[in-house]
């Protein structure tokens, strides 16, 4: 299950970070709830900081009816009068009240031939139901229409400090063995992104059973070796390969000093890459030479051994994670766009990504003005495979 889900705030007070933000939500659905109207409200801010997350909190604390909608369903009328029935109104004596969420409303309303944004502010200017906008950014020419229809509440990023308790409640309640030092890494590096920090939490899971002190044993085992028989032996147990390259990568200009061994050195592990590259495509029977270029091939690269005492540095992989978080932004607002057009969830949506992949080499010019893709969107899509998304 993904920590995300797992650890999502179940009522409003759970929600870390912009708490007075939140209040004034509250008050605003109580406002509602008493039988007052009161304008729509249109969260924008920075990515997993709790925006949409805070629809779900309401309609669980409330007990409410929230319905999802997207720009394509907001201008099909029937749809719409179903949504809207009689009993629908917030402070209505008849069934559940409603809330209305229109979310990623910038991804949609930035769709050049739709008029995505008229369709989603007409609609708000005439609701009889709460309604919440999410947007990450809101200053666009073609929002101007639904911010003017909208109470604005802007979410900021959540701070380090509230990350990194979450980070170590998750991981504690996970039994994760992270030493401090990569929960302040993953803090960071997330930049505010609540999503980003668990995802990124998640990805550790199978290293992170193992202790970071055995990896460290593990990196020293392969720099002092001498023999290519202790630095093949110098890493044991259910390891992550990768993961003891990029401490190796990071750690050869701590452990070597002359030019000729820190070269050396590098000219294995990439050797190593090499053959990993060829693994990916499915020939397994490399992964022997691999690992013996990334250990031994490392090991012996130096002239002579070092007797001193190194102090190994924690891995640049955040850095690579990055590049992850660049995907995921990337995969959401493919998916949002499509769902958009095939009336479904953004999830569901990505089981089209192969079909799109094979009519956008084709039509790709096409493909792009029908879903309102950007280049990169394009790109990623003609590039991906069916098994990166699915990870
Ligand atoms: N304020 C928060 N407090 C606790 N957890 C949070 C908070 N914000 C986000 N999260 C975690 O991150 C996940 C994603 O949050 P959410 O979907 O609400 O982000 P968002 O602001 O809507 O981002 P996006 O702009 O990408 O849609 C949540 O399921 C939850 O696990
Ligand atoms: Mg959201």
């Amino acid at each position: 299950m993904l920590l995300t889900v797992k650890y999502a705030p179940k009522k409003l007070a759970d929600l870390l970070g912009n708490s007075d933000r939140i209040e004034h939500i509250r008050q605003w659905m109580l406002h509602w709830l008493s039988g007052k109207k009161r304008k729509p409200l249109l969260i924008y801010g920075p990515p997993g900081t709790g925006k949409t997350t805070v629809a779900y909190a309401l309609k669980a604390e409330y007990d409410l009816d929230l319905v999802e909608m997207n720009a394509s369903e907001l201008r099909n009328r029937a749809r719409v009068d179903r949504v809207l029935g009689a009993s629908a109104s917030a402070g209505s004596l008849f069934g559940r009240a409603k809330l209305i969420l229109i979310d990623d409303a910038d991804v949609l309303a930035g769709r050049t031939d739709s008029g995505g944004g008229n369709a989603i502010k007409n609609f708000l200017a005439e609701s009889p139901c709460p309604a919440i906008v999410t947007a990450t950014d809101i200053w666009d020419k073609s929002f101007s229409g639904i911010r003017s229809e909208c109470e604005i509440v802007d979410f900021k990023r959540i701070n380090r400090l509230s990350v990194r308790k979450l980070l170590e409640h998750v991981a504690k309640a996970e039994s994760l063995e992270v030493s401090g030092e990569t929960i302040d890494a993953i803090s960071q590096k997330a930049e505010g992104d609540l999503r980003a920090a668990l995802n990124d939490l998640q990805a550790l899971g199978p290293t992170a059973r193992v202790h970071e002190r055995d990896i460290f044993e593990m990196v020293r085992g392969i720099f002092k070796a001498e023999t290519y028989a202790a630095a093949r032996e110098a890493i044991s147990g259910e390891i992550d390969y990768d993961l003891i390259k990029l401490w190796v990568d990071e750690n050869i200009p701590a452990e070597y000093e002359t030019s000729q061994d820190i070269a050396a050195a590098y000219d294995s592990l990439s050797k190593a890459d090499i053959f990993d590259g060829r693994i990916r495509k499915t020939n397994w029977q490399l992964l022997k030479y691999s690992i013996d270029l990334a250990t031994a091939g490392v090991a012996l690269a130096k002239a002579k051994p070092y007797h001193k005492f190194t102090k190994y540095n924690f891995p640049g992989y955040l850095k690579s994670m990055s590049r992850t978080m660049e995907r995921r932004a990337i995969l959401k607002s493919i998916g949002t766009k499509i769902g958009a057009r095939v009336h479904g969830n953004r999830r569901d949506a990505l089981d089209y990504l192969p079909l799109l992949k094979e009519f956008g080499k084709k039509h790709a010019q096409d493909l792009m003005e029908f879903y309102d893709f950007s280049e990169d969107e394009l790109a990623f899509i003609l590039e991906t495979s069916v098994s990166r998304v699915r990870k």
